[in-house]
Order: structure tokens, then C-alpha cells, then sequence
């Protein structure tokens, strides 16, 4: 989604803002643009990737300056075009913003701007803010953005600069993130941590309504009524290394390969084998609660989602509390029952997502205690939930979510094991199940070892535009994830669903050579699954087996098998997964697409 890199120092200000945007490249975008303060207001923008802007500012000579802000736009309202891409501007003020989020009003405001002899150069809302910015300027940047900001519905975050106060910049948030990096006589403010962490660790997040005023000597923060807010300042646990590509081709590859490390990272700690137990620091104040639970909803959008249905059987199964797992869009304005005693889990790689923070806000405003699942520190949803686990899988910059996934699944299991204990599980039926998870890690391992057979098998039917993905009880969730992942990166159309659905209307898309996935690994389903499978190459189907090891009966039924290690089939998804994800990530580098830019996608969706 849109991307914000803003800064204010010693420094040029160019060269700081262009490396910004290109670590915040892997978040999506069709348009890139930057305004820098130097004497009056420069400002550059292209349509497409950032090195099209770069290609832009060389042949241009350059923009000096030592404040400026960029942006990364994914588009909203307007096509993919020059003039809707930001920095937008008010030329009478001299006033020059960029946005993330949706202004929902603008088109009141747009009218009423126009009435007072505004003339809009883009379709954007964003221009109306700037517009409406100018419109209010006194003579002081940070009252005009606060006069504003209290006139506009919807979401935003907000970097702004002004003509006549070549020395201030102005920030502000509701809804879309945004953090204040401090460095030492100088503020690099973004839209996401990784656009900071090479300039510095110390960060303050802004919370909605925050309005910040920046100057190379300080800064005053304060919300949109100018009332002084008492600024919360973290340290970034995010290092360079961590968001660089190494030895890898994309960011997606690396983190399918850094899964064993990001499970026993999210294991360390946590697992008192000894005990039974499992030790979640994060949760411990609100054991009672849990354990007299009546019910838990977990929510999310996306691959969060289908980590969140596990986390529902999970639950279900081995805790005995009942459990549903929905769509944070869908549960957000359906008015939902809350009974006492019910328990949100907000399932979400990034913290971020709009639906899923909205869905939570609805939870807790109707009583139910919060728990947050999420793997990026401090972000929004981890602040705004009574309690929580981290992933600690490290950050995720490829688009299609991988390592996110399985971490997810894991503290969800975690989750379910630290309630179950407590309810129906004896301590040596709990460390038998934490004895299963802690071989998890070696046997991701093993399953990346094949990596050059799932590309063979991939090769074979990467050609063929329709799949289908089907799975029965633990990895029917698993079905949805692997059919997710080859729509998002390859652009093949691809249905998951569970395996018996099939006969309720999809097996009449079944024809000669459809490749149709099914996860038939050894569990209490499989000789149904089997029966599915059957039904499939009965059309002429072709079908791609992912199997228990050892089962070698399958090759008969079955054009090719992908194998995974033998495991508890509740925590089968952390392995069934992985050939999945490395079939979608094959298969895109086979039909020439960039894998960690895929089209029309955005890692972070801040809007709704
Ligand atoms: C976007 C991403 C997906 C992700 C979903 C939820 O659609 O492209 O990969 O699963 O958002 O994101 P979250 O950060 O809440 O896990």
C-alpha cells in the first residue's frame, strides 16, 4: 500500500528519501513522486517504479534541499497517472503533502475548495487536503494541518511541508500508520520501520489524532485540537540485515527458506517441556480470563484469515472452546453477539490492516477481552489489544505472506496448548504435543531440501490457467492458503475449498489435464480424501498429491506426490503448507513475473 519516507536535517534530503522508497517498495505501488524545500518547492514524479523517478531526477540535474518528503502511491481514487501522483500541492500557500489512506468527505470539501477558486489538477482526494491545508494557512503550518484534520472522515497519515517555513515539517495520523524516527539533529518519518532502521533505532508511533511538529531541534506533538500529547518513544527491533536480500533471488524465497529459524525463534522461551507448560509472557495476566473463556473469535483478512480458521479447529479440538473464525471485514459491520466471557484474537502479519483493526475496535467496544496475534512490534493492533503474542519470525517484506503463515499457525498453537492446559489437558498430554512442535523446525527443514522437485512438478502444469486446491478438516485452510499464494504471484486462477465441496458445483470445471492440488496427508480424513481424488481423475483430472512419508500406496492414485514428514495432524499445516509455497513461488519465476512486486497487491492494506 501507499508508502511515506519524509525528512528534515543536515543532510540532502534526495538520495535519503529515494533509498526510503525503495525499502518501502516491496509494500506495492504504480507511482512514485517527491517534493524537496529549497528556496521555493521542487517537485518530481513519475508513473511506476521508483527507479523511473530516480531515471526522472538525473535527467532533471537533481533536486537539492535538506527537507523534502516522497511517497509511494498505490492508486485509490484516480488512475495510475503523473498528475494523481503525489506530492500534491496548494500553490497559493505554497503548502505540499503526501498521504496514505482515504479522505472520505473529499468530495464535499473538493465542492466547497472550488467554490473559494481552488483549481484540482488530479482526481485525487489527496490534493483536496492540501487544497483545504492552504485554505487554512495563517501563517502557521502545524494549526493549519490541525484545522484541517478536524474537518476531514476517513483514514490518513500525512507528511507536510510548507514554502514559507523551509524549516518545519508536519506530520499527522488516524488510521494509516505512521513513526517519527529520531536521529541526532534530524527526523526521517515514515510510513514503516524499514525505511528508518538505517538511520536510526529510536522511533515514536504516532497514535490517531497525533499531529507532530518537526524542526532540526526538536519537535512538539500534539493532537488535532492542539492539546500536547506526551510523546512514547521505542526502539526499533529491526536491523539492516534483516531486510536486505543476501544470498537470494527475492524476498518471498528468503523467507520460505528462513521458516525453521523463524519457528524456533517463536518457540524459544516459550516451551517448559518439563512442566507440560507452555510460557507466554504476554498472556499471563490474563490466564483466569482464558481459562473461564466461553468462546473465541478469531479474525482476520487474507493469509491471516486462513491461519486464523486453524487456529478455530486448534481451539475447537484440543482446548474445547468453542471457536469461529471470520473475516474482519465481514465481522466488523455485521453486529456481532459478544457474551461475557468472549475472547478476540486478531490475527495479522502486520498489525495494520484496516479491517482487522476496525473488526477488534467492534469486539471491544461490545466487552470482549483482546489478544492480539501479530508480528510487527508496536505496530497499531499490537498496541490497541488487551494482550498478545508475538510471531518473532522477523520482518516480511515479500507480499505473499509465508513465514508470517506458519508463525501464525505455531503461536495459535501455542495459544491453544497454553488454554487447554489449563482446561482439559494433563501435563504429560501437553508436552507430548510440545515434544510434536518441536520438530517442527528440522522438518520444514526436510521439506526444503525438495525444492528442485516441486519446481520439476511445477514446470509440468505452470502452463494451465485453472487449478483447484483441496483439503479436508486441518488443511482445508491449507487448501485456501495454497491457492492464494499461486493467484497472487503467478496470476493462475486457482479455487481452494474443501474437498468434499467439490461435488457441489466445482467438479464440473474439471477436464483433461486440471491440475488440482489435494493435501492427502495421513490424518483421520484420509480415506476420504482419497475418495475425492478419485472422483477428480475420473474427469481427467490431474492430481498433486501432498503426502505423508511412507505412503507410498498414493503414487498409484495419483499423477505426482510431494512429501512431507510425518506429524500430529493439528500441526500438519505448518508442513502440508510449504511445497504449496513453493510451488506458487516456482511457478511465478517460470512465467516471468516479479515475485516480490506482484501486480495490483499491497503487503499492508491500511484502507478498507
Ligand atoms: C494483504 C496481503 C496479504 C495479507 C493480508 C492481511 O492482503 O497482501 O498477504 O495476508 O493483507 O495482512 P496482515 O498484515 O493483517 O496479516
Amino acid at each position: 500500500m501507499c508508502g511515506i519516507v519524509a525528512y528534515i536535517g543536515k543532510k540532502p534530503a534526495q538520495p535519503l528519501l529515494i533509498e526510503g522508497l525503495k525499502r518501502l517498495e516491496y509494500r506495492g505501488y504504480d507511482s512514485a513522486g517527491l517534493a524537496i524545500l529549497n528556496g521555493g518547492l521542487n517537485v518530481c514524479r513519475a508513473v511506476g517504479r521508483v527507479a523511473n523517478l530516480e531515471d526522472k531526477l538525473e535527467q532533471t540535474g537533481g533536486l537539492q534541499g535538506t527537507v523534502g518528503l516522497a511517497h509511494t502511491r498505490w492508486a485509490t481514487h484516480g488512475g495510475v497517472t503523473e498528475m494523481n501522483a503525489h506530492p500534491h500541492r496548494d500553490d497559493k500557500s505554497g503548502i505540499c503533502l503526501v498521504h496514505n489512506g482515504i479522505i472520505e468527505n473529499y468530495s464535499v470539501l473538493k465542492t466547497y475548495l472550488q467554490e473559494k477558486g481552488h483549481v484540482f489538477t488530479s482526481e485525487t482526494d489527496t490534493e483536496v487536503l492540501a487544497m483545504l491545508i492552504g485554505e487554512l494557512y495563517e501563517g502557521d503550518l502545524e494549526k493549519a494541518v490541525q484545522a484541517a484534520l478536524r474537518e476531514v472522515t476517513g483514514a490518513y497519515a500525512i507528511a507536510v511541508i510548507c514554502e514559507k517555513e523551509p524549516d518545519v515539517l508536519v506530520c499527522a495520523r488516524k488510521g494509516s500508520p505512521l513513526l517519527v524516527g529520531i536521529g541526532s539533529g534530524e527526523y526521517v518519518v515514515a510510513s514503516d520501520a524499514s525505511a528508518i532502521v538505517a538511520h536510526t533505532t529510536q522511533a515514536m508511533p504516532l497514535d490517531d489524532y497525533n499531529v507532530v511538529r518537526i524542526t532540526r531541534e526538536g519537535f512538539r506533538s500534539s493532537d488535532i485540537h492542539d492539546v500536547e500529547v506526551s510523546p512514547k518513544v521505542m526502539q526499533l527491533e529491526l536491523d539492516l540485515e534483516q531486510i536486505e536480500l543476501g544470498r537470494f533471488e527475492h524476498y518471498m524465497q528468503k523467507e520460505i527458506y528462513e521458516q525453521p529459524t523463524a519457528l524456533r525463534n517463536c518457540f524459544r522461551g516459550r516451551i517448559a517441556m518439563e512442566e507440560g507448560k507452555v510460557v507466554l509472557g504476554g498472556l499471563s495476566a490474563y490466564a483466569k480470563e482464558l481459562v473461564r473463556a466461553g468462546r473465541v473469535i478469531l479474525t482476520g483478512q487474507g493469509t491471516a484469515l486462513h491461519a486464523a480458521m486453524i487456529g478455530e479447529y486448534m481451539l475447537e479440538d484440543l482446548a474445547k472452546i468453542p471457536a469461529c473464525a471470520e473475516y474482519a471485514s465481514e465481522f466488523r459491520y455485521r453486529n456481532p453477539i459478544i457474551e461475557d466471557g468472549t475472547v478476540v484474537i486478531a490475527v495479522s502479519q502486520s498489525g495494520e490492516t484496516a479491517d482487522t483493526l476496525a473488526a477488534l475496535e467492534e469486539a471491544k467496544d461490545r466487552g470482549a477481552l483482546s489478544l492480539g496475534v501479530v508480528n510487527v512490534v508496536g505496530s497499531t493492533i499490537s498496541r490497541q489489544t488487551d494482550a498478545g503474542v508475538y510471531l518473532r519470525v522477523g520482518p516480511e517484506i515479500g507480499v505473499a505472506s509465508t513465514k508470517a503463515f506458519v508463525g501464525q499457525v505455531a503461536v495459535l498453537s501455542l495459544i491453544t496448548l497454553f488454554m487447554a492446559r489449563r482446561r482439559v489437558m494433563s501435563a504429560d498430554q501437553c508436552a507430548r504435543w510440545l515434544e510434536q512442535l518441536q520438530t517442527i523446525p528440522d522438518k520444514v527443514e526436510r521439506v526444503l531440501e525438495q525444492s528442485d522437485r516441486i519446481k520439476k512438478v511445477t514446470e509440468r502444469y505452470c502452463d494451465r490457467e485453472n487449478w483447484l486446491f483441496l483439503g479436508r478438516g486441518y488443511n482445508y485452510p491449507t487448501a485456501l492458503e495454497g491457492a492464494l499464494k499461486l493467484k497472487e504471484i503467478s496470476y493462475i486462477h486457482a479455487e481452494g475449498m474443501p474437498a468434499a465441496e467439490m461435488k457441489h458445483g466445482p467438479i464440473a470445471l474439471i477436464n483433461e489435464g486440471m491440475p488440482a492440488v489435494f493435501i492427502a496427508n495421513k490424518g483421520r480424513q484420509y480415506d476420504k480424501v482419497m475418495s475425492n481424488i478419485a472422483e477428480v481423475r475420473a474427469r481427467g483430472g490431474h492430481v498433486i498429491a501432498v503426502a505423508t512419508e511412507g505412503d507410498e500406496e498414493i503414487k498409484r492414485h495419483v499423477e505426482e506426490v510431494l512429501y512431507v514428514p510425518e506429524i500430529i495432524e493439528p500441526l500438519s499445516p505448518m508442513l502440508t503448507v510449504i511445497p504449496l509455497q513453493l510451488m506458487a513461488y516456482h511457478a511465478a519465476v517460470i512465467r516471468g513475473h516479479d515475485v516480490d512486486k506482484p501486480r495490483n497487491l499491497a503487503k499492508s492494506v491500511t484502507v478498507e
